[in-house]
C-alpha cells in the first residue's frame, strides 16, 4: 500500500499531464414551461383580503401563472419543459438514460412524477427517481444527477423541477400569507459528461436542519398522528377502530389540508443560509463573489434575494430574478430562471453560474457551474 502511494505521488510529480482528470457534468440543454393563465395580484382580491401593494412590497410578486385546472398537471408541465431541454441538448428522448423529478406537488401521492413523465414521453424502461426537497429540490436533484454522471453510470440525465401549486392552496384570507406567493411552472435540464476540461458543475453543497420541519409544511395527508408536535394538533381524526388516519373528514372540515408557513421565521433563516451556502461553494473552488457572472437564487421572495445580493456585495447584473412574473414556483423556480437567463444571453460559455436555494425542511444547497 505504502509502495503504491509513493509511486502514485512520484507519478503525479513527474507526469502531471497524464493524471486522470475527473469528468464533470454539464448542462447540455435547458427548457422551461409556464402555463398561459396569468393571475395578477388584483385577481386574487376576489378570493381573499389582500392588496397588490402588500404583495409587491413584501414579496416583489406582481403576477404568477396558474395551470389549467384539469388539462395540465405537474407532470405535463414537466414534459413540456423536458421536450425543449432535450431538443436543445441535440439528442432525442431515446437517448435519456435516467430521470430525476423534483416536486412537492406530485400528480399522485405515489407513484411519483418520474414514472408518469417516462410514460408520457414514451421513454425506454430507464430509472426514474423522485426528489422531495421542496424549494431546494432542483439543487438536490442536480447534485444526485451530477454524481451519476461523474461515476460514468449515465450519459444523459433528465432533471426536472415542476409544480402545480394552484391545485391545493388555501385561497381564503386564512391562507393569504402562503397562497399569494406560489405559482405554477416547470423547468428541465439535460446533464451530460462535459467535453472541455474545467467546464461543468464544479461542486454542489447540500444541507438540512429538521429542527424547523413544521415551520413550512403540509402535514396532511400523512402518517404523523400528531406524534412530532409536543401535543400540538396538526390533524383531527374521525372515530374509527382502524385506519382513517391518513385522510379524515375532520381534517377537511378543520382546514388542516393546506400548507402552513411561519413566514418571518423562514425569512430570518433564509437570509443567513443563502449567503452561507454560496460562500461555501466559492470557497471550495477558490473563487470569490466577484467571479460570479450570474447568481440564480431560488425565487422565494424578492426581498430575500435582494438581502443576499447586498450581503454578498453583488451588482444587479450578477443576480437573476423573475419572481415578479411567476411567484415562487418551488422546485421549478431555479430551472425556469436559469433558462430565462440563458435565453436572454446572460449566461455564456465559460461563465461562472451559481445556483442557491433554501426552503422547507429546512433544506438548502448550492451549485457552482462553469458554463
Ligand atoms: C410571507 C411574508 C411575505 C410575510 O411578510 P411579513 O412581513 O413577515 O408578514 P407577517 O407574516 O409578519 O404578517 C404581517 C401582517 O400581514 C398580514 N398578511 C399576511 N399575508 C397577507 C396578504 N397576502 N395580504 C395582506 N396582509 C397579509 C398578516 O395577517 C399580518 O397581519 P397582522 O399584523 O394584522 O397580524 C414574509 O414573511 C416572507 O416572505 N417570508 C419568507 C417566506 C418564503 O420565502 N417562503 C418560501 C420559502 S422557500
Amino acid at each position: 500500500m505504502l509502495t503504491e502511494t509513493i509511486s502514485f505521488y512520484l507519478y503525479s510529480l513527474y507526469c502531471p499531464t497524464k493524471l486522470p482528470v475527473m469528468t464533470l457534468s454539464k448542462i447540455a440543454g435547458i427548457g422551461r414551461y409556464v402555463p398561459e393563465n396569468i393571475v395578477t395580484n388584483n385577481d386574487l382580491l376576489k378570493y381573499m383580503d389582500t392588496s397588490d401593494e402588500w404583495i409587491q412590497e413584501r414579496t416583489g410578486i406582481k403576477e404568477r401563472r396558474y395551470a389549467h385546472r384539469t388539462d395540465e398537471t405537474t407532470t405535463t408541465m414537466g414534459v413540456e419543459a423536458s421536450r425543449i431541454a432535450i431538443d436543445r441538448a441535440g439528442i432525442t428522448v431515446a437517448d435519456i438514460d435516467f430521470i430525476i423529478f423534483a416536486t412537492l406537488s406530485p400528480d399522485y401521492y405515489f407513484p411519483g412524477c418520474g414514472v408518469l413523465l417516462q410514460r408520457a414521453m414514451k421513454m425506454k424502461e430507464i430509472g426514474a427517481l423522485d426528489i422531495r426537497n421542496q424549494c431546494s429540490g432542483f439543487i438536490y436533484a442536480l447534485s444526485v444527477a451530477d454524481q451519476f454522471i461523474k461515476t460514468g453510470m449515465y450519459k444523459n440525465i433528465l432533471v426536472v423541477g415542476a409544480e402545480k401549486h394552484s391545485f391545493g392552496l388555501d385561497f381564503t384570507t386564512r391562507g393569504r400569507n402562503i397562497s399569494v406567493i406560489f405559482g405554477d411552472g416547470a423547468g428541465a435540464v439535460v446533464l451530460q459528461p462535459a467535453q472541455e476540461v474545467g467546464q461543468g458543475i464544479l461542486s454542489t453543497h447540500l444541507h438540512s436542519d429538521g429542527e424547523s420541519a413544521e415551520l413550512l409544511a403540509m402535514f396532511n395527508p400523512g402518517t404523523h398522528a400528531n406524534h412530532w408536535n409536543d401535543g400540538r394538533v396538526l390533524a383531527d381524526f374521525d372515530e374509527a377502530e382502524i385506519g382513517q388516519m391518513f385522510f379524515s373528514h375532520a381534517m377537511v372540515d378543520k382546514a388542516q389540508v393546506f400548507p402552513v408557513m411561519d413566514g418571518p421565521a423562514v425569512f430570518k433563516k433564509a437570509i443567513i443560509k443563502f449567503p452561507e451556502v454560496i460562500m461555501e461553494a466559492l470557497k471550495k473552488n477558490g473563487l470569490q463573489t466577484s467571479d460570479i457572472k450570474v447568481l440564480v437564487p431560488h425565487q422565494a421572495n424578492l426581498r430575500i434575494a435582494q438581502y443576499v445580493q447586498q450581503q454578498l456585495k453583488l451588482r444587479d447584473d450578477q443576480v437573476y430574478n423573475n419572481i415578479e412574473r411567476y411567484g415562487n414556483t418551488t422546485a421549478a423556480s431555479i430551472p425556469i430562471a436559469l433558462c430565462e437567463a440563458w435565453e436572454e444571453g446572460r449566461v455564456k460559455n465559460g461563465d461562472l453560474v451559481c445556483l442557491a436555494a433554501f426552503g422547507s425542511g429546512f433544506t438548502w444547497g448550492s451549485a457552482l457551474i462553469r458554463w
